[in-house]
């Protein structure tokens, strides 16, 4: 694998922003920016051997400061919503940073994706590996204790890359860390419709008008939301009567090796496969791009241009007493890992 350095841009107090290339064997090329922990692009070889551009980001540091909309980004220190702002933790009342009207959306304005993340290169004779770290202050953005939060891409010369999340705390608190890619695997050349789908959900979170789920679980079989099986997403009238922004909840009686999450484009061949120890994974389908940002090659991120495919736990789960745990305590250590297998076929 080759790997190269570059510089990103500048940051306040002098600090310098990087980007960390990876060109893979097997044609992948990954870049991942210390600003934000973010992917800023992601190259797979279609069937013809060219290399296409397949996930939304931006050549330069400027735009994803000017941006809003989490392109490639990691997610923290609680991805989706948190109802209010707020949660309660042994009777003591945390109120957060709100960057929506009613709700914490990502962990704020200025989470995880804003900060600028340590970075640590390995290079081992099977894969190579980033390690980003950051210590996320006690009460920043309202959450208490002092979050050591490590993620760490490892990436290996067959189209593949895992991304595991770490973090201890010195404070009982909640955390949900996730990856906001915005995936297009026909190079944004086709929208979000053209795509195939795959989920291994029983079912999926039902929301109320203010995005947070009731608590209530929806089971997909028979309906629409039925992702069992690689279904083509305009076949079902996604995204656009049914546009997608919810939270699947993965099967995980399902002891097959199947994967979690599958994306497919026919016209390109490019497939991914995506294998979790998260128990979600949030669907959403673009729909609040509306091509204001320009990224790779001049292309411009219109509404449904593109799947993300956020594994994480459920939105709002510090106060949905139901749903799994996201309660992080001194002592304990919080580890996800996602991966993330690209073939052409
Ligand atoms: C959420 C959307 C939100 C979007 C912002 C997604 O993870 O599910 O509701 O608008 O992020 O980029």
């Amino acid at each position: 694998m080759k790997t190269f350095e570059s510089c990103f841009g500048k940051l306040a107090y002098e600090s310098m922003a990087h980007v960390f290339h990876f060109k893979c064997e097997q044609g992948m090329e990954l870049s991942i920016s210390n600003y934000g922990a973010t992917i800023t692009a992601l190259r797979i070889p279609d069937r013809e051997g060219k290399l296409i551009d397949i996930v939304a980001g931006f050549d330069n540091l400027k735009d994803y400061q000017n941006s809003d909309f989490y392109f490639g980004a990691s997610i923290g220190r609680y991805a989706n919503r948190i109802a209010n702002g707020s949660f309660t933790i042994d009777g003591k009342t945390y109120q957060l940073e709100k960057n929506e009207k009613r709700t914490q959306l990502h962990g704020g304005e200025d989470g995880f994706h804003r900060k600028l993340w340590d970075a640590t290169l390995f290079k081992n004779p099977d894969n190579t590996i980033l390690k980003l770290q950051y210590l996320s202050p006690d009460q920043e953005a309202g959450f208490p204790g002092n979050l050591k939060a490590t993620i760490t891409f490892t990436i290996w010369d067959t189209n593949s890359f895992a991304i595991d999340y770490e973090a201890e705390t010195d404070q009982a608190t909640h955390v949900n860390f996730s990856n906001h890619s915005y995936f297009n695997l026909s190079g944004f050349t086709e929208d979000a419709g053209s795509h195939e789908l795959a989920v291994d959900a029983f079912g999926y979170l039902e929301l109320n008008s203010n995005q947070l789920p009731t608590g209530k679980m929806i089971e997909t079989p028979g309906t629409v939301f039925d992702f069992y099986k690689l279904t083509l997403l305009s076949e079902r009238n996604i995204p656009n009567n049914y546009p997608l922004d919810y939270c699947f909840v993965i099967d995980k009686t399902d002891s097959s090796k199947d994967p979690d999450a599958i994306l497919y484009h026919p016209k390109t061949g490019i497939k991914l496969r995506i294998f979790t120890t998260q128990p979600g994974i949030q669907v959403y389908s673009s729909n609040f791009l509306d091509g204001s940002m320009t990224g790779h090659q001049g292309v411009s991120y219109q509404k449904h241009s593109a799947i993300c495919l956020e594994t994480q736990h459920f939105p709002d789960s510090p106060n949905q007493p139901e749903f799994p745990s996201t309660l992080l305590l001194p002592g304990e250590k919080y580890h996800q890992q996602t991966r993330y297998f690209f073939e052409t076929n």
